[in-house]
């Protein structure tokens, strides 16, 4: 697939068929992940891959009291039709995590630059191997969603995937077959982003 048809179709996919993944697109999309840049090249990123449903359950559980209160935002006056749509499929993922057939927790460490490493460079190298990893899945034919799920449980999911101290935790990507249809992504337009020679 053209990486600009896979750009421009790479939605948020908050239902996902439970079909297994194949191990061998698992481990290309992580390869897609593992090409990205990173400051001076240092490649800080690990990602743990969680199929295992009692671990998927764990997970789950941790962000579930969460879950629950954030459902109220559906409620909330002045949200858009669009914005309740997005709600309602984060509230569908977050509640159904254990069934999510491939959980990517996309991790890094804090190690650059090596004579004094800041934490600035930590999410400098997480961000854009997530992105090139659901780029890769678009185009694989598999749905991902970018997620911050750990951040409401985040020492439950150390615990839970024995992740170390030190490790920062970047982003939790749901990975699966789509149940619903991919893009096209919404997105401001080039001519009201683009600054010429200023800003
Ligand atoms: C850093 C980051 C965190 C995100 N966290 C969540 C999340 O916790 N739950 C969720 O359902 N979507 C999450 N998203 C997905 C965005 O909500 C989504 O990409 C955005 O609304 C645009 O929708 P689209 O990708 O379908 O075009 C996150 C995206 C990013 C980049």
């Amino acid at each position: 697939m053209d990486v600009f048809e896979a750009m421009e179709t790479c939605r948020a996919i908050r239902y996902l068929k439970p079909d297994p993944v194949p191990e061998a697109l698992i481990e290309k999309v992580i390869h897609g992940a593992t090409r990205a840049s990173s400051p001076g090249n240092s490649q800080g990123w690990d990602f743990v891959v969680v199929t295992d449903r009692d671990v998927k359950q764990r997970l789950a559980d941790a962000i579930a009291p969460v879950v629950g209160m954030n459902a109220a935002a559906l409620d909330s006056p002045g949200v858009s039709e669009g914005e309740r749509r997005m709600i309602r499929g984060a509230l569908h993922l977050a509640s159904h995590l254990a069934d999510v057939p491939v959980l990517i927790v996309c991790c890094a460490r804090k190690i650059y630059p090596p004579q004094d490493p800041q934490e600035l460079f930590v999410w400098s190298a997480v961000y854009p191997a997530s992105q090139n990893l659901i780029v890769a899945a678009r185009a694989l034919g598999l749905g991902t969603t970018f997620t911050t799920f750990h951040a409401v449980a985040e020492e439950a999911f150390r615990s839970i995937l024995g992740i170390p101290d030190e490790v920062f935790i970047g982003t939790t990507v749901a990975l699966g077959y789509p149940d619903r249809p991919f893009g096209p992504v919404r997105r401001r337009p080039v001519a009201e982003v683009i600054h010429r020679d200023r800003w």
